[in-house]
């Protein structure tokens, strides 16, 4: 089996597996990266979300070999409960999520957001949540949460 080569979470890991295989499977069952969620496998629910080289992607759509070489950043890689990343503060000071199935995504969606616009408005945070789906309804928590967290963000970088 050829191996491929990529980043994780800032790691180099070189993975032993078909090219084919989706990078989701690689994350969770070669890697054990479980954070990142299996919902629907067809590309349509957002809770597989990672980062590649920066931009939000579905992870069940992706074949390792469309990885190779490239940067993938899972909600492991954003922070840890004891250094959490100021959205995963703001989601638990917001309580936004109920059974938290879609979080995952959710934040990676968040966050390459935030990354390429500190100070975005309510529906520019909608629109770039728009294929990541919540079914327990938490939308409104979620929007309060991300303002909550760009907010904080903004003023850490004013120090
Ligand atoms: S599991 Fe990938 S979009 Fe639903
Ligand atoms: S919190 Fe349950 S699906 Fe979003």
């Amino acid at each position: 089996m050829p191996a491929t080569s990529l980043i994780v979470n800032g790691n180099p890991v070189s993975v032993a597996a078909d090219p084919d295989t989706p990078l989701l499977d690689v994350l969770r069952n070669h890697l054990g990266l479980v954070g990142t969620r299996f919902g629907c496998g067809a590309e349509q629910c957002g809770s597989c979300t990672v980062l590649v080289d920066g931009e939000p992607e579905k992870s069940c759509g992706k074949a390792l070999s469309s990885v190779a070489g490239k940067a993938v950043v899972t909600i492991e890689g954003m922070g840890t409960p004891d250094k959490p990343h100021p959205l995963q503060q703001a989601f638990l000071d917001e309580q936004a999520g109920q059974c938290g199935y879609c979080l995952s995504g959710i934040l990676i969606s968040a966050k390459a957001l935030l990354d390429r616009n500190p100070s975005p408005s309510r529906g520019q945070i909608a629109a770039a949540l728009d294929d990541n789906i919540c079914r327990c309804g938490s939308h409104p928590r979620i929007l309060r949460a991300i303002e909550r967290a760009a907010l904080l963000m903004r003023e850490g970088a004013a120090r």
